[in-house]
């Protein structure tokens, strides 16, 4: 099917914990992967609200440095116990995107078409997903490993990645993809019954 190429890409792509500090491709690709996702996903009214930014080695340490020196700040002992562990292990990786969505362009698009107003912030949300899917899936096509995390949760955490990475106020944090070399595969995978999940009618 002409399809067969796009699902080896979607079937390809897994949540894989088990990565190394490496990359299998130069950093212009990985780099090229983002601003073709970013460019080319698509958007409620073509409001192109999505943002990214690439943390690549000493960049990515240091975020996940941030993020469990607040963790340790914010939660309970046997909590930071269990995301430090977590932590340490997204650490260990290559790089981050983080993924944000530009509040400027989600208001301006509010004032335009009041109408749709209640629905973008959901739709904002819709868009991102579709930007980190496409991302996550490309990355995992050229070999890397990946995983997808929210640790956006931590306001001071959001704060400073602001501070730090010279980034617009009204960026919104919504999550944080960890890639490098798998050196594990992804964890076994079980599905429900297809049949109860996709209805046709008229066939
Ligand atoms: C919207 C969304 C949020 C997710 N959040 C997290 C997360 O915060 N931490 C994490 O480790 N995995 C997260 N995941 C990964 C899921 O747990 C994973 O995709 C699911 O178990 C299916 O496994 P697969 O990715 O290998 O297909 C998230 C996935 C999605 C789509």
């Amino acid at each position: 099917m002409a399809s067969d190429p796009f699902f080896s890409a979607v079937l390809g792509r897994r949540t894989v914990y088990a990565l190394s500090d490496s990359s299998p491709i130069p950093d212009s690709r990985i780099q090229e992967i983002v601003v073709k996702a970013i460019k080319h996903s698509p958007s409620t009214f073509n409001v192109q609200s999505a943002r990214a930014v690439i943390l690549l080695k000493d960049e990515h340490r240091k975020f996940w440095d941030y993020a469990l020196e607040f963790i340790k700040a914010a939660l309970p002992e046997e909590v930071v116990k269990q995301l430090g562990a977590r932590i340490a292990g997204f650490r260990a990786a290559y790089g981050s995107v983080l993924f944000f969505e530009a509040k400027a362009d989600l208001d301006a698009l509010a004032q335009e078409h009041a109408i749709v107003a209640p629905f973008i912030t959901e739709w904002s949300d819709t868009s991102s997903g579709i930007n980190q899917f496409a991302v996550w899936a490309a990355l995992s096509a050229e070999g890397l490993g990946a995983n997808l995390q929210h640790y956006n949760f931590l306001p001071p955490l959001v704060e400073k990645v602001k501070a730090e990475w010279n980034i617009p106020q009204d960026w919104l944090l919504k999550s944080q993809l960890v890639f490098g070399t798998p050196t594990g595969g992804p964890r076994e995978k079980t599905f429900k019954p297809v049949e109860d999940r996709v209805k046709v009618y008229g066939q």
